[in-house]
């Protein structure tokens, strides 16, 4: 992954996964994340203004690094590189998502869930992975277990993480940073409430560092 992420998340290790129903929201939602403190943004393509609303986000906050999420297809990588994303993340992989991130020259953490996984997209290069849906696979437990056999795999896990269990996951060695949706939840952000997401992602920041 490139340098400018892993340096984001080092200082900010609480990314927001964010579903933006209307981009023109979008720079207001940026601005927010950024003043509290968050670094890394990752906009899921799982609504229409997904890849709008990470190219108004990028634009307004230059400092940031925005990635896409939920990036399942080849034409999705390139069509968020195009938008102006700098990493991809995906729920999972498959070779020919592996092949195009390789293409494209966009960095892609792939979702894994097994150690065979973890190994199978160590060999494509992917050294950061999102292990999901994190929470439903065992958490902590299950990174804590391939520690010593996989050293050289760094997680991001997501999928129901929150600041009641984020610091079981902060506290292992071979965790990079944890991903959450509850930071600016799709519902506040549709209404604007820039008040309820800046006082959450303050909390998770702070729960993150402690
Ligand atoms: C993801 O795509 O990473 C997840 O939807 C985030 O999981 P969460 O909604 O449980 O935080």
């Amino acid at each position: 992954i490139p340098e400018s992420l892993r340096d984001a998340l080092h200082a900010a290790p609480v990314a927001p996964v964010l579903t933006i129903d209307d981009a023109a929201q979008a720079p207001a939602l940026a601005e927010t994340l950024w003043a509290a403190g968050v670094r890394v943004f990752e906009v899921t393509l799982r609504t229409e203004a997904g890849l709008a609303a990470l190219a108004a986000m990028a634009r307004a906050v230059p400092e940031a690094v925005v990635g896409v999420g939920t990036a399942t297809t080849a034409d999705h990588l390139k069509q968020a590189q195009d938008a102006g994303a700098s990493f991809a993340v995906a729920p999972g992989h498959t070779p020919e998502l592996l092949e195009a991130a390789g293409r494209v020259g966009l960095p892609l953490i792939p979702g894994v869930a097994t150690p065979s996984e973890m190994m199978r997209t160590r060999e494509a290069g992917a050294v950061v992975q999102k292990l999901f849906p994190a929470e439903a696979l065992g958490g902590p437990n299950l990174l804590r277990s391939v520690a010593d056999p996989l050293p050289d795999i760094t997680f991001w896990p997501t999928g129901g993480i929150d600041d009641s269990n984020m610091a079981g996951y902060l506290g292992l060695k071979n965790v990079l940073a944890v991903g959450s949706s509850r930071m600016a939840p799709r519902a506040e952000i549709a209404r604007a409430d820039w008040a309820a997401i800046a006082a959450k992602a303050e909390a998770s920041l702070e729960t993150a560092r402690a």
